[in-house]
């Protein structure tokens, strides 16, 4: 996920389908020139940036609560918490002028900082705010008086724009958290703002990660359009449509006819390569709701909204989460999801229903965030992965490595295995998912719950309506909410009601419940001045999705269920500095080639007393929600040593059947989470 590194193994771009790639450069040429003559017309018909459906709160009005706190305390106390204390790319005392690659805004400490401000902030944390602090001071004192942030300063090193996206991203919520930077911190990006736009002019400061994702600086423009125009209206939206129309044109990336609907490795992009990674497409997810906000065509939006239905259906996972190891990577369940791209497409996810409002956006999401996230870590998130499989029968270095493009370290859980890039990148994940877990509506007189789970939330509506609202539940790992809402005028509040959920009721106030009303995925409900108690109670049935090779997958609720298979463990390597920091390889210590008999599967809650959850939660043996399957063993090959084959279809059972138990998926470390199937009589 990192420039140089992984340019180093990139195929050369190549448009072999000569065809193709002439008629899309042609349509971009012709949109290019149609949004150029177009651009007159609306400079006076439409002015400024079109509205987002909903608006996101500022950083720290949203805390996470219950299990969810606990969850963030654990990323504080594990390898995310722990980074600049030992770890080489983020630990170096000269932040900016370092050598390194990594050293600072080239990537790492860029990264880094955005994850680490929220996290920071969520769980009052003092040691890491001081050490965010620290990096912003580093950060603005050393700007260049050319505008240029960074350490491509009194060097040959060529600028390129895109090593600053994420520290942006943490500035702007900096800012959120803590107003009285806001002079700094928008001066300081202003400078950077006029500088650019005279590096776009002049066709300077792109290469080709760049270009695939300038959507990151279009919505660091947009943030100051939004919330400090100070009269430079214009080249902000001149800076952004630069940016689109020098990058990677997603709009025809995520077009039908062009989406590749298998793993991409014998295909021919014909696009820049670089679009098809994983990543990239991750991040680009928000390139068309943000070009909506300038265009105001409505087609932006449909694009995006398609582009993120085609990747799920070609390359999608039961965890929530797509295939891209490195590259596109279809639907086998061997095929490798990088961690960034997971935490990636979580903050795209959000960014999108906030632009579109499609609730279908927020469902994934939180479907994500409670399992390919939690499963790519170990429990105590000191180690993680590059890949997670949805069939991981082994975590290790493997011979033969199933992932065409990434190394045979990829699925071992540790410091940095494969790339370091997600050791500084996944830290994002779980924060800022807290901090998009409810919005406002566009007018500000209504506060949204966009995430289920455990959350208190404090701010300021409309008219100046503070409210606050404390969610109290163990969801994913309950049906049942109960959410408390003061407030000091009435007004509308809404909660999200997931498409899974059946025979929903909402009891207010004490009242008898009553079936939920949702409209686009919302539940409205009436907050009158002073209290207001709601209890949500949200069942679901479990759910079978077809797989390839007639295999199956378990679904309840928000959750994905796998057989999760006993493992050993052996440590691979020990950080110097920080014993903590572990590489651990694990393999099966038991059979797992199974079928199950999908009429058989029984769900099992066994919450416990006091309503408290393990610490931490996402590991072997430790949800209170299970569900049973009839299950019999079945030839099932192992390709390599190391990771099973595609699933057999209709395999005859090789022995007697047994009850199996499932677990949530984001407790598994090895696990089948696609499985034949069989009939038990
Ligand atoms: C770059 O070099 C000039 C001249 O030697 C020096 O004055 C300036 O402080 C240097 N800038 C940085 C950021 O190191
Ligand atoms: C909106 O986008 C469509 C599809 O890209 C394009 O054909 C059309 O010209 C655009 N309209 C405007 C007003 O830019
Ligand atoms: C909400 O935030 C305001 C302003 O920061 C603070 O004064 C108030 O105590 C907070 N209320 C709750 C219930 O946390
Ligand atoms: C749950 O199952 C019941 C009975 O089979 C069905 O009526 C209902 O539509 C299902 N709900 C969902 C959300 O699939
Ligand atoms: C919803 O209600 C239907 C009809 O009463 C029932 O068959 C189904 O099991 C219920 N679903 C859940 C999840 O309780
Ligand atoms: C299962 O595999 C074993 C060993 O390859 C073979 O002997 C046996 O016939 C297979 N059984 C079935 C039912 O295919």
């Amino acid at each position: 996920m990192h420039q140089h590194l992984e340019s180093t193994v990139l195929k050369a771009s190549s448009c072999s389908d000569l065809q193709k790639c002439i008629c899309a450069m042609l349509n971009r040429a012709v949109f290019a020139l149609v949004s150029l003559s177009f651009a007159f017309v609306r400079a006076q018909n439409v002015t400024g940036l079109a509205p987002k459906k909903f608006l996101s709160l500022p950083l720290g009005s949203i805390k996470p609560a219950g299990w969810l706190h606990d969850q963030l305390l654990v990323q504080t106390n594990g390898l995310a918490g722990h980074e600049r204390d030992f770890y080489d790319y983020v630990a170096q005392s000269d932040w900016i002028g370092g050598d390194s690659y990594y050293s600072s805004l080239e990537e790492a400490g860029s990264y880094w900082f955005n994850g680490m401000v929220p996290n920071g902030v969520l769980v009052d944390d003092p040691t890491i705010q001081a050490q965010t602090q620290q990096f912003l001071d580093y950060v603005l004192d050393h700007q260049d008086s050319t505008g240029w942030l960074g350490p491509e300063v009194n060097t040959t090193k060529p600028r390129y724009l895109w090593g600053r996206y994420p520290f942006f991203f943490g500035a702007i919520q900096m800012v959120e958290a803590n107003p009285s930077l806001t002079d700094r911190v928008v001066s300081a990006l202003y400078k950077f703002v006029a500088l650019a736009n005279t590096m776009l002019h002049d066709g300077e400061g792109l290469e080709d990660w760049t270009k695939t994702r300038w959507e990151d600086f279009v919505i660091t423009l947009q943030w100051l359009y939004d919330f400090h125009p100070n009269g430079q209206e214009d080249i902000l939206i001149d800076t952004m449509k630069m940016l689109k129309w020098t990058g990677d044109p997603w709009e025809d990336v995520f077009k039908q006819e062009y989406f590749p609907q298998e793993a991409v490795e014998n295909l021919q992009n014909p696009f820049p390569v670089l679009t098809w990674h994983g990543v990239n497409m991750a991040e680009g997810l928000k390139a068309l709701p943000a070009t909506y906000r300038f265009t105001h065509n409505q087609s932006d939006l449909d694009a995006a909204s398609l582009g993120w239905d085609l990747l799920f259906e070609y390359h999608g996972r039961p965890s929530g989460i797509y295939a891209a190891d490195e590259y596109l990577a279809g639907l086998e369940a061997a095929r490798g999801t990088e961690l960034c791209l997971v935490v990636e497409t979580m903050f795209s996810g959000s960014y999108l229903y906030q632009v579109i409002g499609d609730p279908k956006f927020a469902d994934r999401v939180e479907r994500i965030t409670y399992n390919a996230l939690p499963a790519t870590l170990t429990g105590n998130m000191w180690s993680r992965q590059y890949l997670q499989q949805q069939n991981q029968i082994a975590a290790k270095n493997m011979t033969p490595d199933p992932f065409p493009t990434d190394g045979p370290y990829s699925n071992v859980f540790g410091l940095e295995p494969n790339y370091p890039c997600c050791t500084v990148n996944h830290p994002q994940g779980w924060p800022k998912f807290v901090s998009n877990a409810f919005v406002t509506t566009a007018d500000q007189k209504s506060l949204v719950q966009v995430y289920l789970g455990p959350f208190s939330t404090n701010t300021t509506l409309a008219s100046g309506n503070k409210v606050t609202v404390n969610v109290d539940t163990l969801y994913p790992f309950s049906d049942t909410l109960t959410a408390t809402i003061t407030a000091q005028k009435a007004f509308t509040h809404f909660v999200r009601i997931p498409s899974w959920v059946s025979n929903a009721t909402i009891s207010i106030n004490g009242g008898s419940p009553r079936a939920v009303s949702p409209s686009n995925g919302l539940q409205a409900v009436s907050a009158k001045a002073g209290t207001t108690k709601f209890v949500l109670n949200l069942p679901s049935n479990i759910t079978i999705e077809s797989r390839p090779q007639g295999s199956v997958a378990v679904h309840r609720g928000p959750l994905h269920y796998a057989f999760d298979i006993s493992r050993s463990q052996k440590v691979l390597a020990q950080n110097a500095e920080e014993t903590q920091a572990v590489d651990l390889e694990f393999d099966a210590t038991e059979a797992w080639q199974y079928a199950i008999d999908p009429s058989t599967l029984k769900f099992n809650s066994a919450v416990p007393t006091g309503d408290k959850l393990p610490s931490p939660i996402f590991d072997s043996g430790l949800p209170p929600f299970t569900i049973t399957a009839t299950a019999c063993p079945v030839n099932w090959t192992i390709a390599g040593d190391t990771f099973a084959a595609a699933p057999p279809t209709s395999p005859a059972c090789v022995g007697p059947t047994t009850d199996i138990t499932l677990w949530p998926f984001g407790a598994t470390k090895l696990r089948i989470g696609e499985f034949p199937t069989f009939e038990s009589t």
